[in-house]
């Protein structure tokens, strides 16, 4: 989604001198706390990065030998081997066939998306909204990973990445990963896995533009701008570190939306390839997602706007990349000209594309001002669709001590009766 409307939030943070689990405890120059949780202890993974990690999972990890280049030591994969007897919440989502596997159980899934979850400063807010979630039966949760500014916030304001002077700078301080750190350990607490992504298509909270600022070029250029794409990779492996192994996270996300307006779609096929790749190579057993629109299709398409290549995205073509393990789609067709009722056209079109693919298809975003006249059919599409194994619409609203979560006109508020339509009911269709 591309947001228009950017009001809120930044209280003092919470500054523990205890590591959020997942946290980062030690490496080369880290100055920040030493100390896990009870229960939790801090496991060295490399020269540059300890993390705080269940003290149960020690043996499951990258082996703890230092490597040097005589040490002739394996690394071993980094799968848990609790997946074994396949329905303990510690395990990393998975595919099976054309449906995900979560906890050990195959199923269709419903999620949400909470892209200011990692910017709130008050960690009982994530408590708060990931009990609502848990408690609604709602289990994927899509986050921005990102938060990219090119001139420094005072210390109040979250961020992530400082792109300046053609310079990056990762914030992992109190008001930075950490706060990321936070949603994760919340979720992991809650049995709730994340969707996480790494940069925005859109201008807000940087996203390429902020790179563009930094590096030169433009937002078509960025795809193949290496100063850009090596910042870019820089950013995605410190965030991947922090989390390897956690059973917090459904699957590690290139963008929001990724488009390349005007291009041929091998820009953005090579960039996913290649960058998918990477990611693979940070945590084999991780399921990557591109985290497109699902623009670019031929497979039932009707020959409209969004089934073009205009936008520089080939949906079929992308999704036959090894190293992608589903395909994502949204749909908003109040912004592309569409009436709400043709919703079910594009969900449909992309079940068979994806049958057609033998992976799994995630319905990611989804919203209407309609809210539950238009979106509750597109949900009974895509449950009896084979090929959609999952949906999260936008977006998730609550009550927060800051007041209201952002409202963009698409959304659902806990408790309201586009709530029970929407989150209550759908559920309860397939549960
Ligand atoms: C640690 O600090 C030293 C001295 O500032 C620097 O040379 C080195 O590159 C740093 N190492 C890492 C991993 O950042
Ligand atoms: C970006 O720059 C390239 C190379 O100069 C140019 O061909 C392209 O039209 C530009 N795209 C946009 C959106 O300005």
């Amino acid at each position: 989604m591309k947001l228009s409307t950017l009001n809120f939030l930044s209280l003092a943070g919470l500054v523990s001198a205890q590591v959020a689990n997942y946290g980062q405890c030690g490496g080369q120059n880290y100055s920040g706390p030493t100390t896990c949780n009870p229960g939790w202890s801090c496991q060295y993974l490399n020269p540059y990065y300890s993390q705080c990690l269940p003290a149960t999972q020690t043996t499951t990890l990258t082996t703890s030998t230092k490597p040097t280049s005589t040490s002739t030591t394996t690394r071993t994969s980094t799968s848990t081997t609790s997946t074994q007897g396949g329905s303990s919440s510690t395990s990393i989502p998975s595919k099976n066939g054309l449906k995900f596997t979560i906890d050990g159980k195959t199923a269709y899934y419903a999620g949400t998306n909470t892209y200011w979850l990692p910017f709130l400063t008050n960690n009982a807010d994530v408590d708060l909204v990931m009990s609502h979630l848990q408690q609604s039966g709602l289990k994927i949760l899509r986050v921005w990973g990102f938060n990219d500014v090119n001139t420094q916030p005072g210390s109040g304001t979250v961020w992530f990445q400082l792109l300046q002077n053609g310079q990056a700078t990762i914030n992992t301080g109190a008001n930075g990963l950490q706060r990321l750190d936070y949603v994760v350990q919340s979720a992991e607490a809650h049995d709730i896995k994340l969707i996480i992504n790494f940069v925005n298509n859109w201008n807000d909270y940087g996203g390429i533009n902020a790179y563009v600022n930094n590096y030169g070029g433009n937002a078509t250029t960025w795809y193949t701008n290496s100063a850009a794409q090596a910042a870019y990779r820089n950013y995605i492996k410190a965030v991947i570190s922090r989390y390897i192994g956690s059973p917090a996270i459904f699957a590690w996300e290139l963008a929001n939306e990724p488009r390349c307006h005007g291009c041929d779609t091998s820009v953005i096929y090579n960039w996913v390839s290649s960058t998918s790749a990477y990611i693979k190579s940070l945590e084999p057993n991780r399921m990557v997602c591109i985290g497109d629109e699902g623009m670019g299709l031929t497979t039932g398409s009707d020959g409209s706007y969004p089934f073009q290549y205009t936008e520089g995205t080939d949906f079929e073509k992308n999704l036959a990349i090894p190293t992608i393990d589903f395909g994502t789609l949204h749909l908003y067709p109040s912004s592309w000209g569409e009436q709400d009722s043709w919703g079910s056209t594009w969900i449909s079109a992309h079940g068979q594309a994806c049958v057609n693919a033998g992976k799994p298809c995630l319905l990611e975003e989804y919203g209407s001002t309609n809210h539950c006249s238009s979106e509750a059919p597109w949900q009974s599409t895509a449950l009896s669709t084979n090929g959609i194994a999952a949906d999260s619409f936008w977006q998730y609203g609550d009550t927060l001590s800051t007041g209201q979560s952002p409202n963009d006109g698409y959304t659902i508020y806990y408790g309201s009766s586009d709530y029970t339509c929407l989150v209550t009911n759908h559920i309860s269709q397939f549960q």
